[in-house]
């Protein structure tokens, strides 16, 4: 009979939290055009395990933040190039093909055009 109650409450704690995250992504869905959405998901793949799925910083530095001091021009430089921990991607198609992108929604995350949060093709 403990053990049911254990159990019984594990799993409300489980369902709970699943509920949670679940709400907390559908609050914070985005409506963005396909070249955005492009450009999150190769940056969601790519590069997300350092600067976080939606760029706000994890091992490596939070983009939303540092993309306001950056041109296009000096973001494509770090990205081709790498610099320091930072990897060099000049050798990946997609990653070079969608650097435009990846600007661009890392700078409406910026700007709070976007919220974190899975985006939503339109
Ligand atoms: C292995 C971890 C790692 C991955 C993967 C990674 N980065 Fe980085 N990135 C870093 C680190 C660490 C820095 C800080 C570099 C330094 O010390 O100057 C950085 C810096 C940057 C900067 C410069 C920020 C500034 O303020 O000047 C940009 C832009 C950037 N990364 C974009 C990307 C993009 C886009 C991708 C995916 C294509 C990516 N990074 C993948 C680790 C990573």
């Amino acid at each position: 009979m403990k053990t049911n109650v254990k159990l019984l409450s594990l799993s409300y704690i489980l369902v709970f939290d699943v509920a949670c995250t679940t709400v907390a992504y559908a609050a914070s869905e985005e409506i963005v055009d396909e070249a955005i959405f492009q450009g999150w998901q190769i940056f969601a793949d790519t590069c997300g395990s350092c600067h976080g799925r939606f760029g706000e910083g994890k091992i490596a530095p939070d983009l939303t933040k540092n993309i306001k001091n950056l041109s296009e021009v000096e973001f494509a430089h770090v990205v081709a190039n790498g610099r320091g921990l930072m990897p060099a991607w000049k050798d990946n198609e997609d990653v070079m093909k969608n650097m435009r992108n990846m600007y661009r929604y890392l700078s409406a995350r910026s700007n709070g055009e976007i919220v974190e949060g899975v985006p939503t093709k339109n």
